[in-house]
């Protein structure tokens, strides 16, 4: 009959285990008991970058990388992208269920009357240089926040934890806005409650002497792409919120670890390359020598390829739909052209069609951004607002969880055997 159950012979020792499964895995810490002899500390897994290992339960985002599936809390992505607000879709990660109306209205309102920040942050940020990156300000301000609110530190309190999460996501747009306007030199345009979040957020941004003239379907485009970033489970940003946290520090210091991560290239980052990689290509007849030389190793083909999607990626999908509503307002991108080709050409071709590798939400997101007036080095700062959501979610399930203790992996000792010190002279 059969049994929840994996059979091991340990062909070292001839004796036999028996390790239980269940939902799909077996407990590494099961394997421990497999020994060579008494002395030995027992068997481990060896899976660098965590390639088949599942480091906890979650009840927040579904993906079927092969399907092309995302969904949040049981709610499939194109619905949620066609018909909820941000808000709504924060509110759902970070609760678990969508809002009814009141519960909608006090969250909109909790949100809304923190979106101040100390004025501390401007002269912080004004210590900045002028040209700075600005992921690198959004990580170091995020991390400040902890020193402004050290109650944070009380993460066993569940009304505190909801409390900074409120903060954080009513600050960090306001502190992003911020960033957007030293870049260029501009006075701080301060939020407005009157507003709600996205043009709030935009309105702090684009604001000249108080004036703004929001356009409606360029807000709706934002939040589109926000809500197709806001969770996306164990990527690598949201493991380094899980893992930082797990040591028991604040929120604003774990959120600002996930910032850093999102910074790098082959992460949130993988926008700014897009656009860097099409300016490179510069014309559609460039793009076979380009192909090429990612073929040939040098270089990757940035917005292309995933850990986990092993199709076409549903965000990218709705994404490209999104960018047609945007350029119908701004005009047409001329980068579009090459990126259109360059899939065109990469998805006939055998190297991508062999490995999988399919546009991601990153190779379309980074040419709206420039058609709606953000600098290239900014984009990435837009996709840490719409993940902050996620990581506030997974902070808090990870808090939740008792199986979880402090992050801390094994490893492989590859290094010298004891020695003694050698004096300076005798080296
Ligand atoms: N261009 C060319 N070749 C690629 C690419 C690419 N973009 N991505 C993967 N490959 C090749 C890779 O060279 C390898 O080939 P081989 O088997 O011959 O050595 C094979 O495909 C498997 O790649 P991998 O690096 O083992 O795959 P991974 O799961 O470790 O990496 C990835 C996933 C997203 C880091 C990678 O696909 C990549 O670097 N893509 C470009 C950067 C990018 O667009 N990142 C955004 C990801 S989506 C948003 C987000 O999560 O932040």
């Amino acid at each position: 009959m059969a049994k929840d159950s994996l059979s091991i012979t340990d062909n070292r020792t001839g004796k036999a285990y028996e390790i239980p499964i269940a939902e799909g895995t077996i407990k590494a810490t099961d394997l421990r008991q497999i020994k060579a002899d008494e002395a030995d500390f027992g068997l481990m897994t060896y899976d660098p970058a965590f390639m088949n290992t599942a480091a906890t339960r979650s009840a927040i985002t579904y993906i079927d990388g092969d399907a092309g599936i995302l969904r949040y809390r049981g709610y499939p992505i194109e619905q949620l992208a066609d018909r909820a607000s941000f808000l709504e879709v924060a509110y759902l990660l970070n609760v678990g269920e969508l809002p009814n109306r009141d519960q909608l209205a006090k969250w909109t309102h909790d949100i809304t009357f923190h979106t101040y920040v100390h004025t501390n942050i401007i002269k912080l940020l004004e210590g900045f240089r002028y040209d700075a990156h600005p992921m690198g300000m959004l990580l170091g301000v995020v991390g400040a926040l902890s020193t402004f609110y050290p109650d944070a530190k009380h993460i066993d309190d569940a009304k505190n934890r909801y409390m900074q999460r409120v903060r954080l996501l009513a600050k960090v747009p306001t502190i992003a806005a911020f960033i957007f306007r030293h870049s260029r030199g501009l006075p701080y345009e301060f939020p407005r409650n009157d507003l709600d979040y996205i043009g709030n957020y935009v309105n702090m941004m684009f604001s000249i002497g108080g004036r703004h003239e929001p356009n409606r379907v360029l807000q709706r485009a934002l939040e589109i792409l926000l809500i197709l970033h806001a969770d996306h489970e164990q990527n690598c940003s949201t493991s380094a919120v899980r893992s930082v946290g797990s040591s028991h520090v604040d929120p604003f210091s774990a959120v600002s670890a996930g910032i850093a991560a999102l910074y790098g290239p082959l992460h949130g980052g993988a926008n700014e390359a897009v656009l860097e990689m099409l300016d490179e290509i510069g014309d559609k007849k460039h793009i076979p020598e380009f192909i090429t030389k990612v073929k040939a190793g040098e270089g990757r083909l940035m917005g292309f390829g995933h850990r986990v999607y092993k199709s076409y990626d549903p965000r990218a999908r709705l994404i490209k739909k999104t960018a047609d509503e945007v350029f119908q307002q701004t005009g047409l991108n001329p980068k579009l052209e090459i990126a259109l080709e360059l899939e065109r050409i990469a998805l006939e071709d055998d190297y991508f069609i062999k490995r999988k590798l399919y546009p991601n939400v990153d190779f379309y997101s980074g040419l709206i951004y420039q058609a709606m007036g953000y600098p290239t080095d900014y984009f990435t700062v837009l996709f840490a607002v719409g993940r902050l959501p996620g990581w506030l979610a997974q902070w808090e399930e990870m808090l939740n969880d008792k199986d979880q203790k402090i992050s801390r992996p094994r490893q492989i000792y590859t290094g010298a055997e004891v020695r003694d010190f050698v004096p300076i002279e005798k080296r």
